[in-house]
């Protein structure tokens, strides 16, 4: 499902943000990638919805190989994958409806199938009353639960999500994990960065520990330690 093999990512002003990736993850798991800052897990995340090319080394998500990939095919490889963002990233000209509507209105989707899969999004995130407001409106929390309705709503086979969590409060973030748990449950699989200790310590997962560029842990039902 998600394959990196020998990845290498040097940045142009020198840095070496991936240094030799080697990883399989597969279809349905949910992974936390975990690690200090600076660390390359940003880095990690973005070659995987091609934001950032490797360097070298080969990425095969969906069976689409990012290396080959041509740029005019990335609009493809970005509707197979869900994002979530730290920062949300919402259209603040766009209501919550239009906000998740966008992402599936690029596809030329019939209005009644658009009004369907947007309505069935924000009750799975519990923002069906607050469909017609703008995110500036919102919560933090809320609006991460249209940013993840928005990545859903294509029902990609992946979504990756980078620190979700980093600007929300502990109780909101654990209404966002819910969110991801049931996503996750439905089958979908969830890389997602985080320096939620608690989290990652509560709801066991595989971990993934990522320093200087390299896995230095991978673990089934880890726990979020550094070093
Ligand atoms: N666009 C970029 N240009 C140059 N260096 C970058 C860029 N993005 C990240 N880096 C560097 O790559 C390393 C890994 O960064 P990043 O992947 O963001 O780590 P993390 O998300 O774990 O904090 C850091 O040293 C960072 O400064
Ligand atoms: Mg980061």
């Amino acid at each position: 499902m998600i394959v990196m093999k020998n990845v290498y990512k040097k940045y142009p002003n020198g840095v070496v943000a991936a240094n030799g990736i080697n990883i399989e993850i597969d279809r349905g798991e949910f992974v936390y990638v975990v690690g200090p800052s600076g660390a390359g897990k940003s880095t990690f995340i973005k070659m995987m919805y091609r934001e950032e090319a490797p360097t070298s080394g080969d990425i095969i998500i969906n069976g689409i190989n990012l290396a080959t990939l041509r740029n005019k095919r990335i609009p493809y490889l970005r509707r197979q994958i869900g994002v979530v963002f730290q920062d949300f990233k919402l259209l603040p000209k766009l209501n919550v409806y239009e906000n998740v509507a966008f992402a599936l209105e690029v596809i030329e989707e019939s209005p009644d199938e658009i009004r369907k899969k947007v309505n069935d999004v924000l009750a799975l995130v519990g923002l069906t009353q607050k469909a017609r407001m703008f995110p500036n409106e919102l919560s933090g929390g809320e609006e991460q639960r249209v940013s993840i309705a928005r990545s859903i709503v294509n029902v990609p086979k992946v979504v990756i999500a980078d620190e979700p969590t980093g600007n929300l409060d502990p109780e909101t973030s654990w209404e966002i994990m819910r969110i991801f748990e049931q996503i996750n449950a439905r089958g979908t699989t969830i890389v997602m960065a985080t320096h939620n200790r608690e989290i990652v310590n509560t709801i066991k997962h595989r971990v993934i520990a990522i320093e200087g560029g390299l896995i230095t842990r991978d673990e089934y039902g880890g726990e979020y330690y550094e070093g």
